[in-house]
């Protein structure tokens, strides 16, 4: 049947696996690291509704765009462009994803390894955290060491590895399924036991009050960084896993469960982490630590504490690791499919590549702490290189890609399977947003955002 490609494809068995395995990418050390710590960093309430609003009218059109040009293409990132645009050069817009990917993928293990090895460390009782100033000198003899940060970020590409080479069905869709109920039934307790800390209010009112006096044109972009990041957009993961979704799903309904579950769970993982910063006195702008900070001092004076603190973080990496997992199928879904190596030694090369690039990025905690680029670090630039600079850009061509080349019929066909789902009220929206909205709103966000214009 598919004469050019003799690659058998496999996919995503059931709709069920469609959604934990497309939630699994979104929902990670995003909403459980990112989103709390940004969120503290740039002004609470006022940040969430900007992330919000960046989430519905960029974030959500584009994750339906890249499913539609993966199953549309039946090729990953790369490759979907050279089939539906031959002799284009939007496969470009492919293959900087798959540098995003990479890069978010060298920091992102880093993040994950620090989880991994407060999931190990409590689960053998090694983190004995009395204080909000015992919490910052655990976290700094960490992330500040040499070989321990390094040898966790490698278990967790290890890890994913052994995943990716499971295969579609056998390793992401069984993987992602048997784990994102337990997070959802874990994050609902870790709520109950914040919640209920004397100084809860303070962390709602944080979370729920905005205060706009904090925005700037840097924080709508990192807002809109953020929607991207969390819902996996801009990179070319959505594309590949539409390329493995069945032609009976619907496109925009997967994505709309996705946003929205996506959301209560940052939301949540807000619920557990605020309420905690004000009850022990943390500043709410502690940055990247401020999860490592505040969740050991929720359980540090509770019965069974460092149990349901080693649950915690276990359930923070199996956050991650769906994550991680989207991300490392990027780069071996194009070195399989577009330059035909073997799916293992596609793996391998991508797992050696991440742990190079990503050991910089580890290092700047200690070793590299004074190499700085534009003013940052390597961990810090590789963080912001990918989230407010390449997904902010690669959203711009797959929102024209979808808006203005692939043409409303293939559009149409996708959304509502050939006319088998009534979505049609939806696809002016859709479409309108794609075409005008999308680009020229990412488009300014970037020019204010990087300075390169001053309002
Ligand atoms: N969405 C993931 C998270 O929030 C991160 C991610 C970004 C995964 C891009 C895949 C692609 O943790």
């Amino acid at each position: 049947m598919n004469k050019e490609n003799p690659i058998k494809r496999e996919g995503f068995a059931t709709s069920l696996g469609v959604i934990a395995a497309t939630l699994g990418s979104a929902v990670g050390l995003g909403n459980i690291w990112k989103f709390p710590y940004m969120t503290g960093e740039n002004g609470g309430a006022a940040f969430i509704l900007l992330y919000l609003g960046a989430t519905l009218l960029v974030g959500l059109p584009i994750m339906i765009s890249e499913f539609i040009i993966g199953r549309r293409a039946q090729k990953a990132a790369v490759g979907a462009y050279r089939k539906l645009a031959p002799d284009k050069p939007w496969f470009l817009t492919g293959l900087a994803g798959v540098l995003a990917a990479i890069l978010i993928m060298s920091f992102y293990t880093n993040v994950a390894g620090w989880v991994f090895a407060y999931a190990f460390k409590a689960a053998t009782g090694g983190i004995a955290i009395n204080s909000p100033e015992s919490a910052k000198e655990v976290f700094d003899s960490l992330a500040g060491g040499v070989w321990e940060p390094l040898v966790w970020q490698w278990i967790t590409l290890v890890l994913t590895g052994t995943v990716i080479l499971a295969g579609v069905r056998g390793g992401i869709e069984r993987m992602t399924k048997t784990l994102l109920p337990i997070l959802f039934v874990l994050l609902i307790a870790y709520d109950i036991r914040a919640l209920t800390l004397p100084g809860a209010a303070q962390g709602l009112e944080f979370l729920f009050k905005p205060d706009f006096s904090k925005i700037t044109e840097l924080t709508v972009l990192l807002a809109l960084g953020l929607a991207f990041f969390k819902l996996s957009v801009g990179v070319g993961t959505m594309t590949t896993y539409g390329s493995y979704i069945g032609q009976g799903e619907s496109l925009p309904g997967t994505a709309l469960k996705v946003m929205f579950s996506d959301i209560l769970v940052s939301i949540m993982a807000g619920l557990a982490i605020f309420p905690a910063v004000f009850a022990f006195g943390f500043a709410p702008e502690s940055g990247p630590p401020l999860l490592f900070f505040t969740i050991p001092m929720v359980f540090n004076a509770m019965p069974l504490g460092q149990f349901f603190l080693a649950v915690f973080f276990i359930l923070t990496s199996i956050a991650a690791t769906g994550a991680m997992i989207s991300l490392l199928e990027v780069p071996v879904a194009y070195l399989h499919e577009e330059l035909r190596f073997s799916r293992r030694i596609a793996t391998i090369i991508s797992v050696l590549v991440i742990a190079a690039l990503g050991s910089t990025a580890t290092l700047s905690g200690s070793a590299l702490a004074e190499f700085t680029i534009l003013g940052r670090n390597m961990f810090d630039l590789q963080d912001f290189l990918s989230s407010n600079v390449l997904m902010p850009i690669g959203g711009i061509f797959i929102a024209l890609f979808a808006g203005w080349k692939l043409g409303s019929r293939v559009i149409f066909d996708e959304a509502t399977n050939q006319g088998t789902l009534n979505n049609n009220s939806f696809l002016a929206v859709y479409t309108f947003i794609v075409r005008y909205v999308a680009p020229v709103a990412i488009v300014v966000v970037l020019l204010y955002g990087l300075g390169i214009i001053k309002a």
